[in-house]
Protein backbone atom coordinates (compact mmCIF):
# COMPACT_ATOMS: atom_id res chain seq x y z
CA UNK A 1 0.00 0.00 0.00
CA UNK A 2 3.06 2.39 0.24
CA UNK A 3 4.21 3.35 -3.15
CA UNK A 4 7.90 2.83 -3.48
CA UNK A 5 10.61 5.72 -4.06
CA UNK A 6 13.38 5.65 -5.74
CA UNK A 7 15.26 9.17 -5.01
CA UNK A 8 18.13 10.07 -6.35
CA UNK A 9 20.69 12.87 -4.85
CA UNK A 10 22.97 14.74 -7.22
CA UNK A 11 24.40 16.96 -4.25
CA UNK A 12 26.26 19.76 -5.95
CA UNK A 13 26.85 17.86 -9.53
CA UNK A 14 25.56 18.47 -12.60
CA UNK A 15 25.16 21.25 -15.27
CA UNK A 16 23.53 21.76 -18.95
CA UNK A 17 25.35 18.66 -19.92
CA UNK A 18 23.86 16.57 -17.20
CA UNK A 19 20.47 16.76 -18.40
CA UNK A 20 20.85 14.29 -20.83
CA UNK A 21 20.65 11.21 -18.03
CA UNK A 22 17.44 12.60 -16.52
CA UNK A 23 16.06 12.23 -19.97
CA UNK A 24 17.59 8.78 -20.25
CA UNK A 25 15.90 7.38 -16.67
CA UNK A 26 12.97 4.90 -16.61
CA UNK A 27 9.73 5.73 -14.86
CA UNK A 28 7.95 2.23 -14.09
CA UNK A 29 4.16 3.01 -13.84
CA UNK A 30 4.38 1.44 -9.96
CA UNK A 31 6.94 3.47 -8.48
CA UNK A 32 7.67 7.28 -8.05
CA UNK A 33 11.28 8.55 -9.28
CA UNK A 34 12.32 11.13 -7.63
CA UNK A 35 15.73 13.37 -8.45
CA UNK A 36 17.03 16.16 -6.70
CA UNK A 37 19.20 18.21 -9.03
CA UNK A 38 21.04 21.36 -7.93
CA UNK A 39 18.98 24.18 -7.80
CA UNK A 40 20.23 25.92 -10.80
CA UNK A 41 18.74 22.93 -12.76
CA UNK A 42 15.21 22.13 -10.87
CA UNK A 43 13.60 24.28 -13.81
CA UNK A 44 15.83 22.32 -16.93
CA UNK A 45 15.10 19.45 -15.30
CA UNK A 46 11.15 19.59 -15.94
CA UNK A 47 11.78 19.59 -19.23
CA UNK A 48 14.34 17.30 -19.47
CA UNK A 49 11.92 14.55 -18.02
CA UNK A 50 8.33 15.51 -16.58
CA UNK A 51 7.32 11.98 -15.57
CA UNK A 52 9.84 12.07 -12.66
CA UNK A 53 9.31 14.55 -9.61
CA UNK A 54 12.19 17.02 -8.52
CA UNK A 55 12.89 17.90 -5.30
CA UNK A 56 15.50 20.35 -3.89
CA UNK A 57 18.41 19.17 -1.20
CA UNK A 58 17.91 21.29 1.27
CA UNK A 59 15.68 24.76 2.07
CA UNK A 60 15.30 27.70 4.42
CA UNK A 61 13.37 27.79 7.36
CA UNK A 62 11.74 31.24 7.06
CA UNK A 63 9.89 31.86 3.90
CA UNK A 64 11.39 34.83 2.42
CA UNK A 65 14.33 37.70 3.74
CA UNK A 66 17.75 38.11 4.14
CA UNK A 67 19.43 35.12 4.25
CA UNK A 68 22.14 35.22 1.38
CA UNK A 69 22.72 32.29 -0.81
CA UNK A 70 19.46 30.05 0.91
CA UNK A 71 16.49 29.19 -0.96
CA UNK A 72 13.45 29.16 0.32
CA UNK A 73 10.34 26.19 -0.19
CA UNK A 74 8.04 28.81 -1.83
CA UNK A 75 10.91 29.36 -4.43
CA UNK A 76 11.76 25.55 -4.95
CA UNK A 77 7.61 25.10 -5.73
CA UNK A 78 7.93 28.39 -8.24
CA UNK A 79 10.63 25.93 -10.01
CA UNK A 80 8.81 22.86 -10.48
CA UNK A 81 9.75 21.11 -7.24
CA UNK A 82 7.44 18.84 -5.29
CA UNK A 83 9.74 17.41 -2.80
CA UNK A 84 12.25 18.74 -0.36
CA UNK A 85 15.45 16.82 1.56
CA UNK A 86 15.58 18.40 5.26
CA UNK A 87 18.44 17.14 7.26
CA UNK A 88 20.82 15.48 4.96
CA UNK A 89 23.98 14.34 6.82
CA UNK A 90 25.84 16.55 4.92
CA UNK A 91 23.84 19.50 5.77
CA UNK A 92 24.22 18.47 9.40
CA UNK A 93 27.97 18.18 9.23
CA UNK A 94 28.82 21.43 6.73
CA UNK A 95 26.20 23.70 8.02
CA UNK A 96 26.10 22.71 11.48
CA UNK A 97 22.25 22.05 11.48
CA UNK A 98 20.15 20.41 14.81
CA UNK A 99 16.93 18.68 15.07
CA UNK A 100 15.50 21.31 15.97
CA UNK A 101 16.24 23.53 12.73
CA UNK A 102 15.69 20.38 10.66
CA UNK A 103 12.12 20.31 12.01
CA UNK A 104 11.70 24.10 11.24
CA UNK A 105 12.87 23.84 7.39
CA UNK A 106 10.44 20.62 7.28
CA UNK A 107 7.54 23.12 8.43
CA UNK A 108 9.09 25.59 5.92
CA UNK A 109 8.20 22.69 3.32
CA UNK A 110 4.75 21.51 4.25
CA UNK A 111 4.08 25.24 4.28
CA UNK A 112 4.43 24.91 0.48
CA UNK A 113 2.98 21.83 0.33
CA UNK A 114 6.59 20.59 -0.56
CA UNK A 115 6.91 16.51 0.83
CA UNK A 116 9.83 16.67 3.25
CA UNK A 117 12.29 13.93 3.03
CA UNK A 118 13.95 14.07 6.63
CA UNK A 119 17.19 12.16 6.35
CA UNK A 120 18.56 10.52 9.80
CA UNK A 121 21.57 8.40 10.41
CA UNK A 122 24.14 7.52 12.92
CA UNK A 123 27.86 7.92 13.06
CA UNK A 124 30.33 5.22 12.83
CA UNK A 125 31.28 6.44 16.94
CA UNK A 126 27.45 5.58 17.47
CA UNK A 127 27.26 2.35 15.73
CA UNK A 128 30.59 0.82 17.27
CA UNK A 129 29.23 2.64 20.67
CA UNK A 130 25.79 0.64 20.22
CA UNK A 131 23.91 3.67 20.59
CA UNK A 132 22.23 3.38 16.86
CA UNK A 133 19.25 3.13 18.20
CA UNK A 134 19.15 5.86 20.69
CA UNK A 135 20.29 8.77 18.18
CA UNK A 136 17.76 7.36 15.67
CA UNK A 137 15.13 7.91 17.74
CA UNK A 138 16.46 11.39 19.11
CA UNK A 139 16.58 12.33 15.62
CA UNK A 140 13.47 11.16 14.54
CA UNK A 141 11.74 12.52 17.47
CA UNK A 142 13.72 15.94 17.25
CA UNK A 143 13.30 16.10 13.47
CA UNK A 144 9.81 15.72 12.50
CA UNK A 145 7.25 17.93 13.85
CA UNK A 146 3.72 17.17 14.97
CA UNK A 147 1.76 17.64 12.53
CA UNK A 148 3.40 14.38 9.91
CA UNK A 149 1.75 12.57 7.66
CA UNK A 150 2.10 9.90 5.15
CA UNK A 151 1.12 12.10 2.16
CA UNK A 152 3.90 14.78 3.81
CA UNK A 153 6.63 13.07 4.71
CA UNK A 154 9.03 10.49 4.05
CA UNK A 155 11.99 9.20 6.48
CA UNK A 156 15.28 8.58 5.33
CA UNK A 157 17.64 6.45 6.99
CA UNK A 158 21.20 6.79 5.91
CA UNK A 159 24.02 6.02 8.33
CA UNK A 160 26.48 8.62 7.96
CA UNK A 161 29.36 5.96 7.52
CA UNK A 162 27.86 4.28 4.50
CA UNK A 163 27.29 7.63 2.88
CA UNK A 164 29.65 7.41 -0.57
CA UNK A 165 32.20 4.87 1.37
CA UNK A 166 30.50 1.26 -0.02
CA UNK A 167 30.26 0.65 2.90
CA UNK A 168 26.49 -0.88 3.41
CA UNK A 169 25.36 -2.09 7.05
CA UNK A 170 23.78 -5.64 6.70
CA UNK A 171 20.71 -6.56 5.88
CA UNK A 172 19.30 -7.16 9.37
CA UNK A 173 20.97 -3.85 10.87
CA UNK A 174 19.04 -2.21 7.97
CA UNK A 175 16.05 -4.38 9.03
CA UNK A 176 16.55 -3.78 12.65
CA UNK A 177 16.37 0.69 12.12
CA UNK A 178 13.58 0.20 9.70
CA UNK A 179 11.69 -2.09 11.97
CA UNK A 180 12.43 0.13 14.61
CA UNK A 181 11.63 3.70 12.48
CA UNK A 182 7.89 1.96 11.83
CA UNK A 183 7.33 1.27 15.39
CA UNK A 184 8.53 4.32 16.93
CA UNK A 185 6.65 6.52 13.85
CA UNK A 186 3.03 4.38 15.35
CA UNK A 187 4.08 5.14 19.04
CA UNK A 188 4.06 8.93 17.95
CA UNK A 189 1.30 9.17 15.20
CA UNK A 190 -0.94 6.09 15.56
CA UNK A 191 -1.01 3.37 13.14
CA UNK A 192 -2.58 4.36 10.13
CA UNK A 193 -0.28 7.65 9.70
CA UNK A 194 3.15 5.23 10.45
CA UNK A 195 2.05 2.30 7.97
CA UNK A 196 1.47 4.81 5.28
CA UNK A 197 5.36 7.01 6.04
CA UNK A 198 7.46 5.75 3.47
CA UNK A 199 11.02 4.57 5.00
CA UNK A 200 14.08 5.16 2.21
CA UNK A 201 17.47 3.47 2.81
CA UNK A 202 20.22 5.71 1.88
CA UNK A 203 23.82 4.87 1.96
CA UNK A 204 25.87 3.37 -1.09
CA UNK A 205 22.60 1.52 -2.93
CA UNK A 206 23.64 0.50 -6.34
CA UNK A 207 22.59 -1.70 -8.70
CA UNK A 208 24.11 -4.50 -7.19
CA UNK A 209 22.69 -4.10 -4.09
CA UNK A 210 19.74 -2.76 -4.42
CA UNK A 211 17.56 -5.71 -4.87
CA UNK A 212 18.38 -7.27 -1.57
CA UNK A 213 18.23 -4.26 0.21
CA UNK A 214 14.55 -3.51 -1.58
CA UNK A 215 13.73 -7.33 0.03
CA UNK A 216 14.51 -6.01 3.50
CA UNK A 217 11.64 -5.06 6.30
CA UNK A 218 10.23 -1.99 5.94
CA UNK A 219 12.47 -0.74 3.33
CA UNK A 220 9.96 1.72 0.81
CA UNK A 221 12.64 2.62 -1.37
CA UNK A 222 16.28 3.96 -1.29
CA UNK A 223 17.67 7.40 -1.55
CA UNK A 224 20.72 7.64 -3.80
CA UNK A 225 24.02 9.80 -4.05
CA UNK A 226 26.34 9.06 -6.32
CA UNK A 227 24.67 5.80 -8.15
CA UNK A 228 21.91 8.49 -8.83
CA UNK A 229 24.21 10.30 -11.37
CA UNK A 230 24.22 8.15 -14.08
CA UNK A 231 20.83 7.38 -15.84
CA UNK A 232 22.52 3.42 -16.56
CA UNK A 233 23.44 3.21 -12.55
CA UNK A 234 19.98 4.98 -11.20
CA UNK A 235 17.64 2.85 -13.83
CA UNK A 236 19.61 -0.63 -12.81
CA UNK A 237 17.93 0.54 -8.78
CA UNK A 238 14.40 1.70 -10.17
CA UNK A 239 14.07 -1.62 -11.71
CA UNK A 240 14.87 -3.40 -8.75
CA UNK A 241 12.74 -1.75 -7.10
CA UNK A 242 10.20 -1.38 -9.57
CA UNK A 243 9.95 -5.49 -9.41
CA UNK A 244 10.29 -5.68 -5.71
P1 LIG B 1 25.63 7.66 -1.73
O1 LIG B 1 24.89 8.92 -1.02
O2 LIG B 1 24.55 6.89 -2.42
O3 LIG B 1 26.61 8.29 -2.68
O4 LIG B 1 26.27 6.89 -0.63
C1 LIG B 1 23.64 8.79 -0.43
C2 LIG B 1 23.15 10.12 0.10
O5 LIG B 1 23.95 10.90 0.64
O6 LIG B 1 21.95 10.44 0.00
Amino acid sequence: MRRKLAAGNWKMNGTEATLSELAALQTPAEIDVLICPPNTLISRAASANDKIALGGQDCHRAQSGAHTGDISAEMLVDAGASYVLTGHSERRTDHGETNEIVAAKTRAAWSQNLVAVVCIGETLAEREAGTTLEVIAQQLAGSVPEDATAQNTVIAYEPVWAIGTGLVPTLEQIAEVHDFLRSELSKRFGAEIAEGIRLLYGGSVKPSNAESIFATSNVDGALVGGASLKADDFNGIISALASA
